[in-house]
């Protein structure tokens, strides 16, 4: 087998500079809470693919599931010869997301070919074109999602124009303004609505529950509902992006179900197939079913192999109760950041929510962020074998998303790398 180094210099000529790696090991296998790579080297695996691997790498029902689908059939293409697993996972997903209504489906690949369609559906169903986002917010690198995106830096810089009717709002981010509740920071979003956009001309406001790759920002204490309460009345499609929060990450099914926040519509991907690409919108039946008929869908949307992932580790999920898990790990991780924390004035917040948590670095005693102590503490991970993520508006969040069948031993070695890398 090729080294890592052999194939870094291969991948130098073969592929596009513009796709980056967070390391430089190339792997071989993987499974649990950690990456063999093609050198024999283990790491401990703090970033299941970014939320996606929340059953584990090559999870034995997932593997089994697929292993069978693929020697009946491999495509069909679901517009064109319609088959069961599809239906399977509509059901399940309509089942399990929040809200006790009527609901549909539909599957697609990835996450920003979902938001795509939720925002399709959303100004089909309403008429009206605007669609309202917030700061930090990350919903893909699709034209449409790049203009849903807050960061210009690596996601939009010169891609634009952009796509139009789109308007971002301030988010409650309570580490950086200034302690907003929950209720004031969604007065303050709305009132920017109303006078900038008017609320009879948006479509949807679309938001994460806990912002991703905009810095695991958990919003104060009844943001969520204040937004869900004031796009009720005013006819506005409240669509919650669950993509990286989703399928038991943050210690429930979904993150809206922390607050009992009811969504029209849910998007939905990465942790939905343990790893293999699916993504979905699900939501209120009158509002999906406005569309008419081929106005969704995609060649490979619902792939049957990719449905058969998807049921198999929804059910892996609830046979190994992945939700308890996340709390699990959520509360250890918690504990021994918390413990650094106490002795390094870099760390200015801990936060996040079950297996979805992460700090921010700032220069100590000020709020000015620091991504170079970010970076210096991912480097001093990964040279231990420790895979972990940085994120953020400002580069400077450390984030941690173990594969949540991480076992106890897994998650301590991992912790004792990222206490002394802070070292
Ligand atoms: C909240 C959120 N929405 C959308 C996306 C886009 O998903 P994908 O990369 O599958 O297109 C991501 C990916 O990180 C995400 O975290």
């Amino acid at each position: 087998m090729p080294s890592s180094e052999e194939l870094h210099k291969r991948r130098g000529a073969a592929v596009a500079r513009g796709v980056g790696s967070v390391v430089g090991a190339y792997v071989d296998r993987a499974g649990g809470g950690t990456i063999t790579d093609v050198d024999g080297r283990e790491w401990i695996d703090f970033a299941a693919g970014i939320a996606v691997t929340n059953v584990g790498n090559s999870a034995p029902r997932v593997v089994a599931a697929v292993r069978e689908q693929v020697e009946r059939f491999t495509h069909t293409c679901f517009m064109v010869a319609p088959y069961e697993s599809y239906v399977a996972v509509c059901e399940q997903l309509n089942a399990l997301t929040p809200g006790g209504f009527e609901k549909r489906s539909a599957l697609f690949n990835s996450g920003a070919e979902a938001v795509e369609n939720a925002v399709k559906i959303a100004r089909h169903a309403t008429g009206r074109p605007a669609v309202v986002v917030f700061d930090h917010a990350y919903h893909g690198r699709t034209n449409l999602t790049m203009a849903l995106t807050a960061k210009n830096m690596p996601y939009k810089h010169r891609f634009g124009p952009f796509a139009g009717e789109v308007y971002r709002v301030p988010m409650s981010y309570p580490l950086r303004d200034g302690g907003l509740s929950g209720a004031e920071a969604a007065a303050r979003a709305i009132e920017t609505v109303e006078k900038q956009v008017g609320a009879e001309n948006v479509a949807a406001l679309l938001i994460e529950p806990i912002q991703g790759e905009g810095g695991f920002v958990v919003p104060a204490q009844g943001f969520l509902p204040a937004l869900r309460e004031w796009a009720t009345a005013a006819g506005v499609v409240f669509v919650a992006d669950e993509i990286q929060t989703g399928f038991c990450r943050t210690g429930d099914w979904f993150a809206c179900d922390h607050e009992g926040v009811v969504p029209d519509l849910v998007t939905l991907a990465k942790g939905i197939a343990g790893g293999l690409p699916l993504a979905a919108v699900t939501g209120r039946a009158e509002l999906m079913d406005a569309v008419h008929v081929g106005g969704l869908g995609g060649t490979y949307g619902g792939n049957p192999v990719a449905c058969a992932a998807a049921l198999a580790s929804i059910e892996t999920m609830h046979e190994l109760d992945l939700a308890a898990a996340a709390r699990r790990i959520g509360a250890t991780l918690a504990d021994r950041l918390r413990a650094v924390a106490a002795r390094d004035t870099r760390i200015a917040e801990v936060r996040g929510r079950g297996a979805m948590l992460a700090v921010e670095l700032v220069q100590p005693g000020t709020l000015v962020p620091d991504p170079a102590a970010a970076a210096a503490v991912s480097a001093a991970c990964h040279a231990a074998g420790l895979l972990t993520l940085t994120c953020g508006t400002y580069g400077n969040v450390l984030r941690f998303l173990p594969p949540l069948v991480i076992s106890d031993d897994e998650l301590a070695r991992g912790l004792d790398i990222l206490d002394a890398a802070f070292g």
